[in-house]
């Protein structure tokens, strides 16, 4: 293994380090390693994609057309709702920002000159930095990005952009990068596109990266080395684009339950697999499906991306995003990817997903924060019940993966293996607490549970009820 270390004085925490992890048997031989320090936790923010697509007729659309109003409106808008005080610092463009060719002279891609007047991309930038928040810009690891612009290949080449757009990034202060996987062989992505994480890394300006070339390989049918992800995207997606619709929440659940035991593996601190955008306070939830899709996007620790129009939000949307009990699950330092643990499929259809979580216990073991889905979209509220005994322990990979996110961060320790047999034999009881309680801080329930019973909740139909576990000390 050969690593060598590149460490900026500029900012104290931000240790870059270009690392060549792997030696894979595959025909390009070598694969980098990105350890950029960047996304410690699941980031937070808001993307243009799934409420403003791409939107170029700013004629007949001036406030949502892809322009830099749309960014720095959405931006002050972040900071009016307090929304950085939750942890959501991100505003990520998404697609069709550019001129549809790069610079002929210098071949350096050109913010659209009508939408992005006045200092282009770069002023956007300045102008969100100067409100405290972030900027997130987007490309492409093939010849055009999915709508159809300039990305990071060279057509008709086996040259890339990659150094070229890196410093360009630079240049213009981008604090994180979106490479999509449109218009390159799948197979070929997972050897050319690790690549541009070394071209960011080489630019010693802190670029978090979400890739999305994974997602097409899987697409693809292609087996994936999820290390090299891991190795070189801060957040990589793996499903479809998330729509505007329960039926979409419902597949991207499915997919994620059905690989989790997989996933759990590669999922923590710096490398996460990314479900995509928020929807809520858009036009296709319901009340108690946005609180699903929250609860959900938490229990795995995935990414709190947003998508939707800040400026006529309305209350009860803002409160989801706004919940700080699931934003905490979301954000908890263990950093694993909740468990589906329990299924019921008989006339109702209800699940339980499992997520071991700080506070350690006094025998040093993880709380638990649970969600239970109800999954029939017809009839009234269900109570669902579940053996806590059995659904704790289901968890038993993620708390194994807890355990290696602690000792990495030295800061927490614990044994996981007696952990998971004290969860078999002991008698613990817990107190439970509500995470969708409008307080402040989770609410008691004053119905403690012990291992051997069954935890009841009432859930509304394509529904969730989301409680935390704290254990009851002797
Ligand atoms: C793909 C991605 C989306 C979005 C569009 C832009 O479909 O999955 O998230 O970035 O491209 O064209």
């Amino acid at each position: 293994m050969l690593a060598r270390q590149v460490t900026s004085s500029i900012m104290k925490s931000f240790v870059l380090s270009i690392t060549l992890l792997n030696f894979i048997s595959q025909p390009f031989g070598i694969v980098f390693g990105l350890e950029n320090g960047l996304a410690k936790t699941p980031p937070m923010g808001w993307l243009a994609w799934a409420r403003f697509t791409c939107e170029l007729d700013c004629d007949k659309y001036p406030d949502t057309c892809i322009s830099s109003q749309l960014f720095t409106s959405m931006a002050d808008q972040m900071v009016k709702l307090n929304m950085p005080q939750f942890g959501y610092t991100y505003v990520n463009i998404d697609d069709c920002w550019s001129e549809k060719e790069r610079d002929p002279k210098t071949q350096a891609l050109v913010p659209n000159a009508t939408r992005f007047p006045n200092g282009g991309v770069s002023a956007v930038a300045e102008y969100v930095h100067s409100l405290g928040l972030k900027l997130g810009i987007y490309g492409d690891c093939g010849d055009l990005t999915c709508a159809g612009y300039p990305a990071q290949l060279k057509p008709n080449s086996s040259e890339d952009y990659f150094e070229l757009d890196a410093n360009t990034m630079k240049e213009w202060e981008i604090d994180s990068f979106k490479l999509d996987g449109c218009f390159i062989d799948p197979p070929v992505a997972e050897k050319r596109c690790p690549a541009f994480s070394t071209a960011l890394l080489k630019t010693k300006r802190p670029i978090m990266l979400t890739c999305e070339w994974p997602f097409y390989m899987m697409y693809s049918g292609d087996e994936i080395n999820w290390s090299v992800a891991a190795d070189s995207c801060n957040l990589w997606r793996y499903y479809d684009d998330i729509e505007d619709s329960w039926s979409s929440i419902i597949n991207t659940i499915d997919y994620t339950v059905k690989n989790q035991h997989i996933f759990v593996k590669y999922h923590g601190p710096g490398h996460w697999f990314d479900p995509d955008q928020l929807v809520i306070g858009n036009f296709g939830l319901s009340e108690s499906e946005e609180e699903a899709q929250m609860a959900l996007w938490s229990i795995w620790a995935a990414p709190l991306y947003m998508s939707n129009d800040l400026r006529s939000i309305s209350e009860s949307s803002l409160a989801i995003l706004q919940n700080r009990n699931l934003i905490a699950v979301n954000q908890d330092k263990l950093g694993v990817l909740g468990l589906m643990t329990g299924e019921i499929k008989d006339k109702n259809h209800y699940q339980a997903f499992v997520k071991p979580v700080l506070p350690l216990d006094t025998s040093k073991c993880p709380s638990f924060a649970i969600v239970y889905l109800n999954r029939n979209s017809l009839g009234d509220s269900k109570v669902v019940s579940f053996k806590l005994r059995n659904i704790l322990l289901g968890s038993k990979d993620a708390i194994e993966q807890a355990q290696k996110h602690a000792k990495k961060q030295q800061e927490y320790e614990f044994d996981a293996n007696k952990c998971i047999e004290a969860l078999k034999q002991e008698n613990k009881s817990y107190k439970v607490y509500d995470l969708l309680a409008s307080t402040e801080t989770a609410q008691d329930l004053k119905m403690d549970t012990n291992l051997n019973d069954n935890l009841d909740l009432v859930v509304n139909p394509s529904g969730i009820r989301a409680v935390k576990l704290l254990r009851v000390e002797a």
